[in-house]
């Protein structure tokens, strides 16, 4: 049912540790102050809501952005323009700055395992664009073509949930201290096109955030890991690399539990926005014969708040 005005809407959870779908909103149409501050404090409450049967084009994806926060341009594209990629002219890299290409399929068009993006793999737990000095505060994601039964299910976690029940143990470990979020990799673990595989600690690139940060709308505290792949990559900063390793393990192990998350089941003109701040995202990998293809765009984010006093 079309509701032209937008005035209405409903919020279902899914009754796992994250999300709720919301219906009644043809995201197309303007939404008023009042429908937004609503919708924001629901997305504060539930960390990813799903919007679905929405026909969306790429401004209107940029709309939506701009209702949640604003628009934030992805670290990736600077990697791809700078591999040569054109915007515009490739299924990698899109025309307007805020919107990012997430499809599997080559520069031939045609669905791959692999391609200079993510492709067919599986993107582990990551959050996104950790890996630059102020990430997203979330991340709006639209399916435009989906597989039939072809994998590529996406699972949300719940991080605040996750830093309430940390062992006391893990607590004080790590009190104090920051990860470094490596940004040679793309969330399969693949160097991005053009980066060179580091072989010491001090070669990986990228920021040094707070391992538990205060989120800015909800004032309370969450674990915040970021992206972690094999080989030199992310490390604790205030540790050597085994014991940061050792420390690491335990977290993510800790996080991935399956009573912390949900996972989504795509449909075609599926909107999902998540808060990039307080969860974490995964996607199974997908059949590569099959084609899938999403549309995302950044919500713009806010320095990070530690909740380490130094
Ligand atoms: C992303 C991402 C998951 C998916 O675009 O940041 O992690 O389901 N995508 O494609
Ligand atoms: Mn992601």
């Amino acid at each position: 049912m079309r509701n032209a005005g937008n005035s209405n809407f409903e919020v279902v959870q899914t009754g796992a540790a994250v999300g709720a779908e919301v219906f009644g909103l043809d995201l197309r149409q303007p939404v008023s102050n009042d429908v937004r501050d609503l919708l924001l404090e629901c997305w504060f409450q539930n960390m990813v809501l799903l919007f679905r049967d929405q026909d969306l084009s790429d401004e209107d994806i940029l709309s939506v952005a701009d209702v949640f926060g604003g628009q934030q341009v992805a670290g990736s594209r600077a990697f791809f323009l700078k591999a040569g990629f054109h915007a515009g002219a490739t299924h990698r890299v899109a025309k307007h700055a805020g919107i990012s290409l997430v499809s599997n399929l080559g520069e031939d068009g045609k669905p791959a395992r692999e391609t200079a993006g993510v492709g067919s793999l599986e993107a582990l737990w990551h959050t996104d664009n950790s890996y630059v000095d102020i990430p997203p505060g979330g991340t709006l994601l639209w399916s435009e073509i989906v597989p039939t039964n072809g994998g590529g299910e996406t699972s949300f976690n719940n991080q605040y949930q996750a830093y309430e029940e940390l062992p006391s143990d893990l607590k004080k470990a790590i009190q104090g201290k920051h990860i470094r979020h490596d940004n040679l990799r793309n969330t399969a673990g693949k160097l991005r096109p053009t980066a060179k595989e580091p072989e010491t600690r001090e070669e990986i690139t990228g920021p040094a955030h707070p391992i538990v940060r205060i989120h800015p709308k909800t004032g309370k505290q969450c674990l915040y890991l970021g992206r972690r792949y094999k080989g030199n990559s992310s490390y604790i900063e205030e540790l050597p690399n085994e014991e940061g390793d050792r420390l690491l393990d335990r977290l993510w192990e800790h996080t991935t539990q399956d009573h912390l998350k949900w996972t989504h089941c795509w449909r075609k003109h599926d909107l999902i926005l998540w808060d990039n701040r307080c969860t974490m995202h995964q996607r199974d990998p997908i059949d590569h014969t099959q084609a899938r293809v999403m549309h995302r765009a950044l919500v713009k984010g806010e320095p990070i708040i530690s909740a380490w006093k130094n």
